[in-house]
């Protein structure tokens, strides 16, 4: 997420570069977009999420503003998925979870069958409602033709990773799934009861924590051991990994302190290669991407615009800092376009 005080800042990106197309096609495809249909809206300020993590407001979105993006920021097509907090939002609350989940996953289905060329999702499940996140996985891939599942980095305080999540994770390991990494607010609960773990409560939590909380998450799969038992798992982690490729050698220093001698740095490399994509939402330029790029090259990037958390004139100025950006990171044609579009296309298949 990025948000209005760096639309100013961005603004300036859309006079900077008229001239430094290298791809005579710029079109991409955007794996990291969100929607927020009326009901799931009223849901949000209903429970107490009318400024979800310490923002001021939840953005407008409509289908008609989406496309129109799109057509601004060069994006041919969008996978679509529902933001922080989820769709879990009364710890305890399963039932209207469920409901929540199934209310939003229709609304992305009906979305994709009448636009097909320009709209997929990550079909939301009710963490950490692991019955319910069964049968909403089983429905949505099978019935609603998702392209995947999105999840935050912790239900209720639940992290991916907890052995109380295994039965969701093997069955989306079973089915060959795309798991879509969402960050959210740190919480400390064991999915029932919680409290709210926000220091520095005074910045929103896009601002520090989100980062923090996709390194704890990813981090948490790899120190649990859960990830070596899902071997057939495509994972797309947002805003380029946050903070987690700084932790990756401390993670191995002390793997046999938390009982996981099996973790080496070799073994994270070669995971992260096979199994790991990463979108380029938010600010990965002009330095972010380089800690990422000691352990991926390019065939593990992908597009992400954040809209509408990230704001119309945000989405246009940062695409545009990509334009200029990948040409340098990237200076092969084959690899911009792979990070654009190519490697979202392979991984949709
Ligand atoms: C899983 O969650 C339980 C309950 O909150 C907690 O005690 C445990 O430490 C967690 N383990 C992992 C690996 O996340
Ligand atoms: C979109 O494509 C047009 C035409 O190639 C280009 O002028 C513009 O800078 C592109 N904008 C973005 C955000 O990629």
């Amino acid at each position: 997420m990025l948000f209005s005080l760096a639309v100013l800042l961005l603004s300036q990106f859309t006079r900077v570069n008229c001239t430094g197309d290298t791809s005579d096609d710029l079109s991409r495809i955007d794996l990291h977009s969100h929607f927020i249909p009326p009901s799931y809206r009223a849901a949000l300020v209903k429970y107490g999420y009318g400024q979800p993590d310490g923002m001021p407001y939840i953005p407008a979105w409509s289908e008609e503003s989406h496309l129109s993006i799109m057509k601004d920021a060069n994006i041919s097509k969008s996978i679509l998925s529902v933001s922080s907090p989820g769709t879990h939002l009364v710890p305890g609350d399963d039932e209207l979870a469920r409901t929540l989940t199934r209310d939003v996953n229709e609304f992305a289905a009906d979305l994709k069958k009448r636009l097909p060329d320009q709209f997929g999702f990550w079909a939301s499940l009710p963490l950490p409602d692991v019955e319910g996140s069964l049968a909403e996985l089983a429905y949505a891939l099978d019935e609603l033709d998702a392209d995947g599942v999105v999840v935050m980095t912790n239900a209720h305080g639940v992290y991916l990773g907890n052995a109380t999540l295994d039965p969701v994770f093997e069955e989306l390991n079973r089915r060959n799934a795309r798991v879509f990494i969402h960050p959210t607010s740190p919480c400390i609960g064991d999915g029932k009861t919680t409290q709210p773990a926000s220091p520095l409560a005074l910045y929103p939590g896009p601002v520090i924590e989100f980062f923090f909380d996709t390194a704890r998450a990813v981090s948490n799969l790899f120190l649990s051991g859960a990830i070596q038992s899902l071997t057939s798992t495509t994972f797309i982690v947002s805003h380029a990994g946050g903070a987690f490729t700084p932790l990756i050698d401390r993670l191995v220093e002390f793997a046999p302190l938390v009982r996981n001698p099996d973790l080496t740095a070799e073994s994270i490399r070669a995971t992260i290669k096979k199994q790991f994509y990463f979108d380029l939402a938010g600010t990965p330029f002009p330095d972010q991407v380089y800690g990422l790029l000691r352990y991926v090259d390019a065939s593990r990037l992908v597009y992400g615009s954040d809209y509408p958390f990230t704001p119309d004139s945000s989405v246009t100025g940062l695409g545009e800092e990509l334009n200029h950006e990948l040409p340098q990171v990237f200076p092969d044609q084959g690899d911009q376009k792979k990070v654009l579009r190519e490697n979202a296309e392979a991984l949709l298949k």
